[in-house]
Order: structure tokens, then C-alpha cells, then sequence
């Protein structure tokens, strides 16, 4: 578990009853806090109505909902024969062992993984939906997804409190540089924020640098509701639901700085050629972007392999780390190459092309870095270059910044990445006169 999350610590013990903790405690900017039992201190002889109580008033939440496999998770343990299993029915349904589901016969309509799980009891709500005390609560942390999405059989949350999404915000506060619209792609609550803010909601509260709780979250990625076209309820196609923020943007052109250009790297857009028009140079990698469908970056990133018998020492991959080529993270990762089988045959072969590749980028770029170094003896001031020689130096330094700030060493795309190269250093010859 991830020690630089606040949220990922408070959540030990019980599943359930850090469940009902969780939906007391983690609500968002905006939102009225509730008792733990969601019912805020209400009345009713049945705290938890399930989600037939709330289709009357949410019947678009209700039907997108009604057709992912939360909604059936109880038949998934009836088809094998475990819906009476206690150990199996907590995650498989609402309010288990907390005064919601006891069995199929006696409590059917608190079977499978509904509106309440996630928001709270909410019976009172339901017969008092004017009541701002009885709201139920909206938490998109994950530690709540992560009461039930972990252990070895489905590690999830474990590999997501790993990878770098899981400290997102606190990365970017650690910086030093944080501002509120660095926000929009380090936190979820912010983007959540803006969006029903967007939508017209104007008492919402926005958070800012000081008050963002959320990093970027399960639900940043996954539409809690369904009801979105993609498998696995993913908000949207996978090369546009990362290139969101995987982007230099439309803005960085030479004289900026480019920051995390995966996006256009991969697509062989984002570079320039020597007199700064667009240098489009696409690889057989981009067509695992170059449409809606498919896998993009998750081919690579958001690779999952099972194991025999799951267990803490051995556990499923989910790819929840999104980087199983960081060797910073030893458990929780598949084999590194898993993505490239596909295409490449053996892990062998990709690893010895991407040696290779990075080998040689890695050097081209260390071997362009003096020029652009005021500490250097070949640095290359513009101030002492007429205007035309400035703009090819800068188209140089943005390429060459591009290429590094990609962080692939080239790897995403080979053929923009030695392209983008090559202008680099046939500008700079030319500059240095070498
Ligand atoms: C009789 C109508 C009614 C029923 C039944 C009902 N709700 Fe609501 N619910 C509302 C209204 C009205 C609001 C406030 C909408 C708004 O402010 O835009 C609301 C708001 C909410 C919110 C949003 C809170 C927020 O901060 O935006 C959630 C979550 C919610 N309800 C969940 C449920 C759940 C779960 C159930 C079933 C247990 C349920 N509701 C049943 C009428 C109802
Ligand atoms: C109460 C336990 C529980 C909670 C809380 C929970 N889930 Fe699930 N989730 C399940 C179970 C069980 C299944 C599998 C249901 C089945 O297939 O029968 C599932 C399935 C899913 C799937 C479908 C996987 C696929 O391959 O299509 C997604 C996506 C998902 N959950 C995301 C989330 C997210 C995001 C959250 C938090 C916002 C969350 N879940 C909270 C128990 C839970
Ligand atoms: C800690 C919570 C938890 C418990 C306990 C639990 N499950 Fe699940 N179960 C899940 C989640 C989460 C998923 C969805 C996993 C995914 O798609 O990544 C799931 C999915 C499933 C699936 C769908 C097939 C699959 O693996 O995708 C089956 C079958 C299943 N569980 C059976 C069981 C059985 C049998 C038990 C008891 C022995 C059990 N579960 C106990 C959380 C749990
Ligand atoms: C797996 C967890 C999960 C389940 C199950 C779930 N919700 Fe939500 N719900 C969320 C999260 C997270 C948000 C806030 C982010 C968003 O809008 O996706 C939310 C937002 C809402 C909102 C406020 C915004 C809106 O869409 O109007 C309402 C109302 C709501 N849910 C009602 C429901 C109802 C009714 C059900 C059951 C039919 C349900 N939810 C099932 C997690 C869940
Ligand atoms: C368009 C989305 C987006 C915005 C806006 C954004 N970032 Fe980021 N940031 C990212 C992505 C994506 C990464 C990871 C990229 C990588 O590792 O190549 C990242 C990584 C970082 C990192 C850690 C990695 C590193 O470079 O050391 C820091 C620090 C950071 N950003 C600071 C900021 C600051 C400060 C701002 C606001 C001035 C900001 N970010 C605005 C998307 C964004
Ligand atoms: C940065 C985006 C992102 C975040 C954050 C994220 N996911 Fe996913 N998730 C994905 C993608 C992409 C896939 C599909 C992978 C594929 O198609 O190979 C996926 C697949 C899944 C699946 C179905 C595949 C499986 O393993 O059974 C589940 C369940 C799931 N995610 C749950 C979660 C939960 C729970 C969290 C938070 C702990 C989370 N995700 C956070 C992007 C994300
Ligand atoms: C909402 C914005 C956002 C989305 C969507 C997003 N990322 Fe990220 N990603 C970030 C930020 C910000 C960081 C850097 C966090 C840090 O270092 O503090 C990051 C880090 C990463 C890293 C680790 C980089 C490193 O330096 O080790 C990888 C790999 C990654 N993301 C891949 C993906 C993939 C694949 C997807 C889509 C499935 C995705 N991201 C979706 C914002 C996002
Ligand atoms: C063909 C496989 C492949 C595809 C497709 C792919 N990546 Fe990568 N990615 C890699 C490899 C290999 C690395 C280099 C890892 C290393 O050397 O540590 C990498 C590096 C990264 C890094 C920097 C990680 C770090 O440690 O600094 C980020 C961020 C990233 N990729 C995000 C993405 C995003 C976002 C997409 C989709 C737009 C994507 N990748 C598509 C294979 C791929
Ligand atoms: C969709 C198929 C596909 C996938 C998936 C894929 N590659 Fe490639 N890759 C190719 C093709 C085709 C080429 C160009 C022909 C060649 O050089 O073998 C290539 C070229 C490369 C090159 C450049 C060789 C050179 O020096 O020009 C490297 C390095 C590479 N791939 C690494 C990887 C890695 C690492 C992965 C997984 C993380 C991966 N590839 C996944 C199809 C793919």
C-alpha cells in the first residue's frame, strides 16, 4: 500500500467496516457529511432500500448502471454456486454483516453490488430527498473501490497505490510549483469540481493547491455508472482516455517547453522539421493509437497476466501500475515485455531492440544537451544569432526537449524520435559551424 496517501492508510481492517468509515469520513469539497450509517441520523426501520428505491428518482444512473457486472455480481457467485458463501457474498453485495444483505431468500433486492455500496444508505434519503442532512455522500476515492478490487485474486487497488496516478497530487504539491490549473490533470477531486461546474452546478466548491484531497483516482479512468460504450466502463476510448493528459497540447510549439508528449509521440506528431512546419512521421506503434478501438497505451502499460494459485506472495497483475517498466516497483508487475509478444515474438527480441534503440537516443541526446547548457563551453547563445538562426535554434532545442520529455528514449516511436533527432543535430551542426 502506498505510504504517501493519506486516504490509502486510514483503510485497514474490516473491509465493511472500513467501508462505512470511509463513507462517513471521505466525502468531497461541497458535500454534506454523513453518520456512517448514511443515514444521517434519520429514522427508518430500513437503513439500506437498494437500488430498485432509487431508480425512481436516478433512472438514468439506475439503467447505466443495471447493465454493468456490479449490478450482477450475486448471480456471478449463483452461477458457481457461492451466493451462500460468507466469505464470498461481502464483496458481491450491499451491506453485508452492517444491517444490509443476509441471504438471496430473505434480502434479494440488496444483492449484487449496488447505488449504496458506494454511497451510503440511503432509505432515508429516499423518503426525504429534499433533506440536505440526508444526502448521501459522493466518494470517488479509491480506497473505496478498493475495499472489494484487492487482494491477490484481483490486486487493483494494491498496484494502483504503487504507480504514480496514486500520488499524482502529492507529486505535484512536492514540486513546488503547484498552481490550481495543474490541478485539471493531478486530482481528481478538482477535475470532478470543474466539470459539474460545467455542467451548471455553480455551488459546487472548487478545490484548490491547499484543499484537493483526490489524486488521480479509479474513477478518473472508470465511469462508476457504466453507461459508456468502452469495456471495462472505461470513460472513454484508451488513446484519448490518457492523451487527455499524456499531451504537450496544442500550445507548445518551439519556444516553449514541451512537458509529457506521449500523446503526439506516439501518433509521430508534435515535432518539427527545420523551418518549424510539422514533422509527421508515424511507425507501426502509432497504429495501435491511430484509431478509437483498441488498446493504445494500455497495450503496453495496462498489461494483467493471472497465476496459478493467487496469494499475497503470488498474486494476479491487473497492470494497475501502468509502468511494469519501472524497476522501482518489484511486486505487482508482469513481465515488462507482455505487450510486445504480440508483434515481436519473444521478450528476448523486444528487449533487444529496445537496448538498442534507448542506447543510441540516450546518446544522441546527451550529445546535444552542451549546446543548449548556458554552463557549457558549446553552448549556443541566441542572443548572438540573427532572428533566422534563433528560430532554427529554437526548433532544435524544442525537438530536442521533445524527444526527452517523451521519456521513452524512443521507444514509442522510433522513426519521429530519430527524425526529430536528426533536424536537432543538422541544425546545430550548422549553428556551431562543426
Ligand atoms: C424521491 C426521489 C429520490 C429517491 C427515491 C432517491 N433520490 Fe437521490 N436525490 C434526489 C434528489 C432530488 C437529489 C438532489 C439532486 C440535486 O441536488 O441535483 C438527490 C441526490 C442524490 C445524490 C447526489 C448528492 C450530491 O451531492 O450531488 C446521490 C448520490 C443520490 N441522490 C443517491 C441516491 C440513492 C443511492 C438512492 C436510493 C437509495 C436515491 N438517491 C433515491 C431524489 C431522490
Ligand atoms: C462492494 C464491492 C465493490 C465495490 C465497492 C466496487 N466494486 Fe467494482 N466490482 C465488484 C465485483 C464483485 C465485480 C465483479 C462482478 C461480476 O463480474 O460478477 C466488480 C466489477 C467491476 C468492473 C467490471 C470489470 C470488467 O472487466 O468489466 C469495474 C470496471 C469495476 N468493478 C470498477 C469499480 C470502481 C471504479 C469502483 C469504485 C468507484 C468499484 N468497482 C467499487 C465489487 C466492487
Ligand atoms: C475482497 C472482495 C471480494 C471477495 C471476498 C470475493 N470477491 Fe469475487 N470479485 C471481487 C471483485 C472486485 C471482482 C471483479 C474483479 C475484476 O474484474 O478485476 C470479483 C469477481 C468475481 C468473479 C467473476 C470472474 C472474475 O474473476 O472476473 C467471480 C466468479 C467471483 N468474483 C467469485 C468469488 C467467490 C467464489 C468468492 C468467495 C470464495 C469471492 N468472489 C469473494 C471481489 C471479491
Ligand atoms: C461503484 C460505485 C458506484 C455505484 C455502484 C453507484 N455510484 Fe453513483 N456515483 C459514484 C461516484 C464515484 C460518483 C461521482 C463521480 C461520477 O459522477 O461518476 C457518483 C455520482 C452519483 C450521483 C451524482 C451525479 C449524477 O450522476 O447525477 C448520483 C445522483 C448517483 N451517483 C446515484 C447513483 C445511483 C442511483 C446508483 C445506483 C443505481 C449509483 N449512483 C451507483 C459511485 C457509484
Ligand atoms: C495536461 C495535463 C497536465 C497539466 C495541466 C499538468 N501536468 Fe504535471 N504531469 C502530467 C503528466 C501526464 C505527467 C507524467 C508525465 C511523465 O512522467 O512524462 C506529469 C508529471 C508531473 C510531475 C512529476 C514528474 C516530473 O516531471 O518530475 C510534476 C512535478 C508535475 N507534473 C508538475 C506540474 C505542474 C507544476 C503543473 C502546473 C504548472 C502541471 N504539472 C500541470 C500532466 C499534466
Ligand atoms: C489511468 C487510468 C486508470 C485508473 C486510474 C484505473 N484504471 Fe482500471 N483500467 C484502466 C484501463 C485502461 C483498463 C483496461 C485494460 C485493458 O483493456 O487491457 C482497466 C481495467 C480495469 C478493470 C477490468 C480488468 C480487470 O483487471 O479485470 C477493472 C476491474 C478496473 N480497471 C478497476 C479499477 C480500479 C478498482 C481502479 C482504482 C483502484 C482503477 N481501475 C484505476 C485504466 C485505469
Ligand atoms: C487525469 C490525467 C491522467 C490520465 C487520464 C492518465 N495519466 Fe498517467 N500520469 C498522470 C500524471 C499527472 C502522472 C505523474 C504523476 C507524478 O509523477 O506525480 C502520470 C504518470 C504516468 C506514468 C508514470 C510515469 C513515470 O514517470 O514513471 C505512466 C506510465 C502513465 N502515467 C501512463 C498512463 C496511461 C497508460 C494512461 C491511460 C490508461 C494514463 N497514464 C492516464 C496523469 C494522467
Ligand atoms: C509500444 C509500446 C508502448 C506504447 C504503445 C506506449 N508506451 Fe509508453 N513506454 C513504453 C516503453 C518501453 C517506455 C520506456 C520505459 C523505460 O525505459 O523505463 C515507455 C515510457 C513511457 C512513459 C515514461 C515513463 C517513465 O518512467 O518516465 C510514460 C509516461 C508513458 N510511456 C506513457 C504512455 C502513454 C500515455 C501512451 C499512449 C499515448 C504510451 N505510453 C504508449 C512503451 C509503450
Ligand atoms: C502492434 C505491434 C507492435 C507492438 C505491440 C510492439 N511493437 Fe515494437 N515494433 C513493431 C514493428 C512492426 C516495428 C518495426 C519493425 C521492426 O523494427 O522490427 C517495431 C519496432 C520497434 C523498435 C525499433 C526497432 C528499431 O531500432 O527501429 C523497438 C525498440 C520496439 N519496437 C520495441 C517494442 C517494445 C519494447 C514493445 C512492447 C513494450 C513493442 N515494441 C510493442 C510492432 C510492434
Amino acid at each position: 500500500m502506498s505510504a504517501s496517501h493519506p486516504a490509502t492508510r486510514f483503510f485497514s481492517g474490516s473491509a465493511i467496516l472500513s467501508l462505512i468509515l470511509a463513507l462517513g469520513v471521505l466525502t468531497i469539497g461541497g458535500c454534506p457529511s454523513v453518520p456512517p450509517d448514511g443515514n444521517g441520523g434519520g429514522t427508518t426501520e430500513k437503513i439500506f432500500g437498494g437500488a430498485e428505491t432509487c431508480m425512481a428518482c436516478h433512472a438514468e444512473n439506475h439503467s447505466d448502471w443495471s447493465a454493468t457486472r456490479h449490478a450482477g455480481a450475486m448471480d456471478t457467485l449463483a452461477g458457481i454456486g457461492q451466493d451462500a458463501n460468507e466469505s464470498c457474498v461481502g464483496c458481491h453485495s450491499v451491506g453485508f454483516g452492517s444491517g444490509g444483505f443476509t441471504s438471496v431468500a430473505a434480502t434479494p433486492e440488496l444483492a449484487g453490488v449496488q447505488c449504496e455500496n458506494c454511497h451510503g444508505a440511503g432509505a432515508a434519503h429516499a423518503a426525504d430527498p429534499g433533506n440536505l442532512e440526508l444526502r448521501p455522500v459522493i466518494n470517488m476515492s479509491a480506497s473505496l473501490c478498493g475495499e472489494c478490487h484487492n487482494d491477490a485474486h484481483h490486486p487493483t487497488f494494491e498496484e494502483w497505490s504503487l504507480s504514480k496516478h496514486g500520488s499524482a497530487l502529492e507529486g505535484l504539491i512536492s514540486s513546488g510549483f503547484a498552481q490550481d490549473t495543474c490541478l485539471e490533470c493531478h486530482s481528481q477531486d478538482y477535475r470532478y469540481a470543474i466539470e459539474r461546474q460545467a455542467e451548471g452546478d455553480m455551488d459546487i466548491v472548487v478545490p484548490t493547491t491547499e484543499t484537493a484531497s483526490l489524486s488521480l483516482e479509479c474513477a478518473t479512468c472508470h465511469s462508476s455508472h457504466g453507461g459508456v460504450d468502452q469495456e471495462h466502463q472505461l470513460l472513454k476510448p484508451i488513446a484519448s482516455l490518457c492523451g487527455e493528459c499524456h499531451t504537450q497540447g496544442e500550445e507548445a510549439l518551439p519556444g516553449n517547453t514541451p512537458h509529457h508528449p506521449q500523446l503526439e509521440m506516439l501518433l509521430g506528431t508534435g515535432a518539427v522539421q527545420e523551418d518549424g512546419s510539422a514533422l509527421d512521421k508515424t511507425h507501426t506503434h502509432s497504429t495501435l493509437a491511430a484509431t478509437d478501438e483498441g488498446q493504445a497505451c494500455a497495450q503496453c502499460h495496462v498489461v494483467s497476466h493471472e497465476v496459478e494459485d493467487p496469494n499475497e506472495g503470488n498474486p494476479n497483475v491487473t497492470g494497475h501500475t501502468f509502468n511494469p517498466f519501472d524497476p522501482e516497483i518489484t511486486t505487482h508487475q508482469a513481465d515488462q515485455y507482455t505487450g510486445c509478444t504480440m508483434c515481436h515474438g519473444t521478450a528476448e527480441t523486444a528487449d533487444a531492440l529496445r537496448t538498442v534503440l534507448q542506447g543510441d537516443v540516450v546518446s544522441r541526446l546527451a550529445a546535444l544537451a552542451p549546446y543548449f547548457d548556458v554552463e557549457d563551453a558549446l553552448y549556443i547563445d541566441p542572443a548572438g544569432l540573427d532572428e533566422a538562426d534563433a528560430l532554427l535554434l529554437a526548433n532544435a532545442k524544442f525537438n530536442y526537449q521533445f524527444v526527452g520529455a517523451d521519456g521513452s528514449s524512443g521507444v514509442h516511436n522510433p522513426t519521429n524520435a530519430r527524425a526529430a533527432l536528426d533536424v536537432a543535430e543538422s541544425i546545430v551542426a550548422t549553428l556551431s559551424g562543426s
